[in-house]
């Protein structure tokens, strides 16, 4: 049945008409145990939902809505190994990746605890041998520093949880992140590196993404041209892949490959093996607390009740604002500088799985599905995008995180970072109203007419809902507990929206065009087989290509 057909999809329809009338400062006046109502306490971890345009009765509906989708059925299928992505015939198996060993789990024949535990065991052993010195370079010295050459999943994940657990790092290694085929990454990140004590990683699920592959050759080129010797590259390069024959085929020594499985999609994929640098840079006991923290938070999910589960209610107001209220975006803002890398990471762990057209029964859905994931650190984000947030014409739900704790006692920092966060989602809910300004300007001295041609400017309308989740802590085990619960929300909501939240076809066309457009740029003919636009940007490049290359010639001449 089309999902906008439902009873409950359709209850709710009805339902917003009557609370899109009602202002939520008005909400909290009323029910003074609002706050007690629509937060959840969970392990190291407060989940704050009552600045929403709710109810009692709408959060009644939207459970109802997973329930018609038989939600905890499905996720009871994923955790269990069903082949869930359709598309691609695959189980979404990596919550398998964070369970405490000796589990029972066969897939493909394998058994995945034990399949697990083996490469958990490799990784532990690398990154013992690298942080002690153990593992030493061609020229005898110990690894200073770790350069992980990854793209999407194999960069986004790893690199985030780098940048927000820095504070645990063991500081005996720098880590890097080498992703966009833009060659001024790799060469801006090689200045800064000593050949000889360099550890290279190469993250790649299939071993065949251009922008990888490219910018670990160039790597390999630098590394050998000071090197010298092919045989040194075994101390330098380690892969971690689901590819065995690829990487065998790039050069890299099978002993220094650390395997994956493919029923671990890329955008889940740091808890695997691609968690690697995270592992180097912060100690693998480190690691194993991120993991923890996840398992957490899949305990959680799994057992909480719906109404008490907070992936579920997060997804579920997502559902409520993205579908009845049309907000085609949704701001993540992190009161936390260790967090700047996280909502770019959250882009792809929800738009990449999100942003789907057909069901799972391969009908184009009615509905909206996936909104536009954005944000900032706060309080620079204050300085940037929210007068839009709060005077705009666009209602933008948004989560604000925030730790308790800060790693970096400084005066009064912490006291005014956390002032200023509760004050914008008090603001953001209660806006201000022209009565308020009024009272204000006038209490002010302002003069009547100059009153009158600043009311409505200075008017808030509020109404904006926001979440608030407060952590104790950004440690490695309440950040894995964060990153669990969004991967969480993005399988709930996609469950709800029929759509297979676990492919990812609507990366293939450009990397398919692009494969097209490279020869003919390096080509002799002047290409005229596309529309006139791609026909004339590729002249363009070619035509200067062809005379920068002529300047470049005339110089080596030059100097023969
Ligand atoms: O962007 C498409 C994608 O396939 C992502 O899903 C994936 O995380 C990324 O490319 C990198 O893929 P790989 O790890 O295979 O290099």
């Amino acid at each position: 049945m089309e999902l906008s057909q439902s009873a409950a999809w359709r209850s709710l329809q009805a339902h917003k008409l009557e609370v899109e009338a009602v202002q939520m400062r008005e909400m909290f006046v009323e029910d003074k145990s609002r706050f007690e109502r629509f937060s959840i306490q969970s392990d190291g971890l407060l989940f704050d939902y009552s600045k929403n345009r709710i109810t009692p009765r709408t959060m009644e509906l939207l459970l109802e809505l997973a329930r018609e989708a038989e939600l905890e059925k499905k996720r009871d299928a994923m955790f269990a190994g069903e082949a869930i992505n359709l598309t691609e015939r695959r189980s979404v198996l990596h919550t398998a990746l964070r369970r405490p060993a000796g589990y029972t789990l066969q897939i493909d024949g394998l058994d995945l605890s034990t399949e697990i535990a083996d490469v958990l065991a490799q990784m532990k052993d690398c990154c013992e041998r690298v942080i002690s010195g153990a593992w030493t370079g061609y020229t005898g010295k110990r690894m200073t520093d770790v350069v992980n050459i990854g793209i999407g999943g194999s960069d986004l994940g790893p690199y985030m949880v780098t940048e927000a657990l820095r504070p645990f790092a063991h500081g005996q290694l720098q880590v890097h992140f080498v992703s966009n085929i833009d060659g001024t990454h790799i060469s801006e990140t090689l200045k800064k590196l000593n050949p000889e004590t360099t550890l290279f990683i190469v993250a790649s699920k299939t071993f065949t993404t251009q922008e990888t592959l490219t910018n670990a050759m160039t790597a390999r080129e630098w590394f050998l041209n000071h090197a010298q010797e092919a045989s040194h590259i075994a101390s330098h390069f380690v892969a971690v892949s689901t590819n065995r024959a690829k990487v065998v085929e790039f050069g890299i020594d099978e002993a220094n490959m650390f395997r994956f499985w493919d029923w671990v999609g890329g955008r889940y994929s740091l808890w695997s093996s691609i968690g690697l640098s995270i592992a180097l840079f912060l100690g693998f006991d480190h690691f194993q607390a991120l993991l923890n923290g996840a398992y957490a938070m899949d305990q959680h999910f799994c057992n909480e009740p719906l109404e008490r589960n907070i992936p579920v209610l997060m997804a579920l107001l997502g559902i409520w604002y993205n579908n009845f209220f049309a907000c085609s975006s949704h701001a993540v803002i992190p009161y936390d500088q260790y967090l700047q890398r996280f909502p770019a990471y959250l882009q792809q762990l929800d738009m990449e799985s999100n942003g789907k057209r057909v069901t799972c029964q391969g009908e184009v859905v009615t509905h909206a599905t996936g909104p536009v994931i954005w944000g900032e650190p706060g309080t620079n984000s204050q300085h940037a995008f929210f007068q839009l947030m709060h005077q705009g014409t666009e209602v933008i739900p948004a989560d604000f995180i925030v730790p308790l704790k800060t790693q970096n006692p400084a005066g009064e920092h912490h006291d005014i970072l956390l002032a200023n966060c509760f004050a914008q989602t008090e603001a953001l809910m209660k806006g201000k109203n022209e009565q308020e300004v009024r009272q204000e300007l006038t209490a002010a001295g302002c003069p009547e007419a100059e009153l009158n041609m600043l009311l409505l400017h200075k008017v808030f309308p509020g109404n904006r809902p926001t979440n608030t989740i407060l952590l104790d802590e950004l440690t490695p085990l309440t950040l894995g507990s964060l990153i669990a619960l969004y991967e969480h929300k993005v399988f709930v909501q996609g469950i709800i929206w029929q759509i297979n939240s676990f492919d990812q076809w609507g990366v293939e066309l450009g990397k398919q065009l692009a494969k097209v457009i490279l020869p003919e740029i390096q080509g002799a003919e002047s290409v005229a087989t596309h529309d006139s636009s791609t026909n004339a940007l590729i002249n363009a490049y070619r035509n200067f290509r062809a005379k920068s290359t002529s300047v470049k010639q005339v110089q080596l001449s030059f100097f023969d």
